[in-house]
């Protein structure tokens, strides 16, 4: 019997019915539970197993591999700073010192009120943007100690709904690695990727649109 709620289980049946077999669908339902509580809880878990027909611990194992599923909360935006090479290079340790003392948290820590999270994390595949951080998995590139210190600071007094990438690099970015194309339709609406499955609260059918 699911404890989600009947909206939740309709994405839950279009995510599975994308997949050959059920249990395919294991990493993005992990996602829509992350979704329910913020973190992904053993109840999570659980129900994950249910919908994909394979053991909590086979459930678990995936959970516990990938650093992007929480299991602890994070907040409601987890500020993620890389600090690979090509960031490290560009001045990445000095990004990562000022969002810890802007945010007061440390790496893996929430501020004191559980609004922000901070972290550090390896190659976010944006390093020709060095330095790169994102926010709920949204990306901005060339970042500065200063600008990383008004994030923080947007973020407290701010407090969107969604985060925006195409927002967030106009606000606090600086050079990109490219000329980014593509208009970012979506945001995110949590610490977890902004796929419309799993941020927005709108039916999603089977062929997975939302109507
Ligand atoms: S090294 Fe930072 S994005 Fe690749």
């Amino acid at each position: 019997m699911s404890e989600w709620s009947e909206a939740v289980q309709e994405r839950a049946r279009a995510i599975v019915a994308q997949y050959p077999q059920r249990r395919s669908a294991v990493m993005p339902l992990l996602f829509l539970a992350m979704a329910q509580d913020g973190y992904l809880t053993e109840a999570g878990m659980i129900e994950v197993a249910e919908w994909t027909g394979i053991t909590p611990a086979q459930v678990a194992a995936v959970a516990t591999f990938y650093t992007m599923y929480k299991r602890e909360p994070v907040g409601k935006y987890l500020v993620s700073c890389c600090t690979s090479i090509s960031c490290m290079l560009l001045g990445s340790d000095q990004v990562m010192h000022a969002l810890e003392e802007e945010a007061g948290a440390l790496h893996g820590q929430v501020d004191a009120e559980g609004l922000i999270g901070v972290e550090h994390a390896e190659c976010l595949g944006a390093c020709g943007g060095a330095p790169a951080v994102q926010v709920n998995y949204e990306l901005i590139e060339g970042v500065t100690p200063d600008k990383a210190r008004q994030l923080v600071q947007w973020l407290r007094k701010a407090r969107p709904e969604t985060v925006n990438t195409d927002e967030l690099q106009q606000l606090f970015g600086g050079t990109t690695s490219f000329e980014w194309a593509i208009k970012e339709e979506v945001g995110a609406v949590g610490p977890y990727p902004a796929f419309e499955s799993f941020g927005s609260t709108a039916p999603v059918s089977a062929d997975g649109t939302e109507s």
